[in-house]
């Protein structure tokens, strides 16, 4: 991307990039929120080299820190807004961030950030390559960019044999609900027994230590995340949490999961129609079961968009919603699925979030299921589709198989300033703010220091030539610009700038005003 017009003023880099890379940088949001006596978890993310140690300051009764982790756990019982520090140190030196404990009603108050096994392992998925995941994740140091949830995503419990009386006298009742998969044993090592006497979940073979899992999530730092479903099956076809909501929603939180992805499924066979009350009903049963619990359990609805769910999701006790169906690592489902939130920004705020589904980034393809290794995506194409999720204020969810992760994609899922956006406090997502005649969209989204990030999308087939002017997304005449993708300081403009932008390509800027 070249700029073309000459900055007023060309600032230099406040320091340089090696050094950037050894001391110690606190990346991630300045606040976390969490109900009053709740368990959570949160690590803090600090990028610079190890060993580094941290420290909290002002840390309020019922939590602690590691030390050497960075992991902050526990539960405070008053609700208020807590200020610390946060400080981390290394042999080059320390960094300090001024941060709040908000405790009160609501949980993710930035977008939740993390990785799910759907678009790497698909239906194959075991909770041996869910852990390497992690543990690769870890390696990786994606934690230090905020990388925290880790989701075991659908079929980790069983299908029910067709003999299956309870399952026969559903089916029965629910006319569609028990043929809801795709046709009776399509996943043949994973026919059992669905609930134990106690009416408990039991996972599939390949999930048996799946309540070992949270425990060792935590202990390396992440955040543990499962799926289910209000209906009796999932979409892959094994035992939801219909009839079993709160027995459903205790088993998660006792056992530490801090993320609950629940998927509608076969309950559309027992939904009487699309109505808002229909709609909402299984949702706000399992928020409220999770409520219940000990521990904050991020709920995650999955109904695609039904019934403009963004309208209503708040309201069903979830913090975040798909916006729409399953999306595919091709041009035309990111771009469209981009350009269908356009219109839906001003339902997101802290704590409710649009989530136009899983990060097409990375190789996608679920090769254990015997799919192609794949991303139909150009780099161009993946850095507006990343850039685009931090602009609308998407949930991060990355859904690359993290065995075969590129220089590209890593370089794209830690760069700190793209993320910071996405992670901003003020949590108001990105609109679109007009189209150029050359067709190049002008996006902006206002941030909490009152500067503003940009995006210019050029959807075109072809590179394009764009003046920009500040006019279209401020009153202010001149701006420092700073480019968040190259991480440099671009000068002081007068009214517009210049840029040539490649064809499906983004550029992402941060305005900062005179
Ligand atoms: C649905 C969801 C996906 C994934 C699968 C699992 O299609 O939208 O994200 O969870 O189910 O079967």
């Amino acid at each position: 991307m070249r700029i073309l017009l000459t900055p007023i003023l060309v600032f230099m880099l406040p320091f340089m990039a090696a050094a950037q890379q050894t001391l110690p940088h606190i990346n991630g949001p300045r606040l976390y929120g969490a109900r009053p006596g709740k368990e959570f978890i949160y690590t803090i993310p600090a990028s610079g080299e190890r060993p580094m140690s941290f420290q909290v300051k002002r840390l309020p009764k019922g939590v602690t820190v590691d030390a050497g982790s960075g992991v902050i756990s526990g539960s405070i019982k008053k609700a208020g807004s807590y200020k610390v520090e946060l400080v981390a140190v290394n042999k080059h030196g320390k960094s300090a961030k001024a941060f709040t404990l908000v405790i009160g009603d609501k949980l993710a108050l930035t977008p939740p950030m993390g990785w799910s096994s759907w678009y790497s392992f698909g239906r194959s998925v075991t909770l041996d390559k869910v852990i390497r995941s992690a543990e690769i994740i870890r390696e990786k140091g994606l934690q230090q960019y905020g990388w925290s949830v880790i989701e075991i995503d659908d079929p980790w419990t069983n299908q029910p044999p067709n003999n299956d009386t309870t399952w026969i006298k559903l089916k029965q009742k629910t006319g569609t609900a028990y043929s809801y998969y795709e046709g009776p044993d399509n996943l043949p090592g994973r026919v059992g027994a669905t609930r134990d006497a106690n009416g408990t979940l039991i996972p599939n073979q390949y999930f048996k230590e799946i309540k070992k899992f949270p425990a060792l999530m935590h202990k390396m730092g992440f955040k543990a995340g499962i799926y289910s479903s209000p209906g009796p099956l999932t979409c892959g076809g094994v035992a939801g949490s219909y009839g079993h909501e709160l027995t459903d929603a205790k088993f998660f939180a006792d056992n530490g999961f801090d993320y609950l992805k629940y998927d509608w499924c076969s309950y559309g066979s027992l939904a009487k129609d699309e109505s808002k009350a229909e709609l909402i009903k299984p949702y706000r049963l399992m928020s409220d079961a999770l409520r219940a619990q000990k521990r904050d359990v991020i709920h995650a609805l999955c109904q695609y968009g039904m019934g403009n769910v963004w309208e209503w999701g708040n309201e069903s006790g979830g913090q975040l919603w798909r916006t729409e169906g399953d999306i595919t690592d091709n041009w035309k489902a990111v771009y469209s699925a981009i350009k269908k939130l356009a219109d839906k920004a001003a339902y997101v705020k802290p704590g409710n979030w649009n989530d136009p589904d899983i990060l097409q980034i990375g190789v996608v393809g679920a090769q254990s299921e015997g799919e192609a290794k794949r991303n139909h995506l150009t780099p161009d194409e993946q850095r507006t589709h990343f850039s685009m999720w931090c602009m609308l204020d998407a949930p991060l969810l990355i859904g690359a198989n993290m065995e075969l992760l590129d220089d590209f994609t890593l370089q794209l899922i830690t760069n700190e300033e793209v993320i910071a956006v996405n992670q901003d406090a003020l949590g108001k997502a990105a609109g679109l703010k007009t189209v150029l005649p050359n067709k190049v969209e002008v996006w902006s989204k206002p941030l909490e220091d009152g500067s503003i990030a940009v995006g210019l999308l050029n959807p075109t087939d072809q590179e394009q030539a764009t003046e920009f002017s500040f006019s279209t997304v401020a009153g202010s005449s001149a701006f420092h610009v700073r480019d968040l993708w190259q991480k440099k300081d671009l000068g002081l403009f007068e009214n517009k700038v210049s840029a040539s932008i490649p064809s499906h390509g983004i550029i992402l800027w941060k305005l900062v005003k005179k």
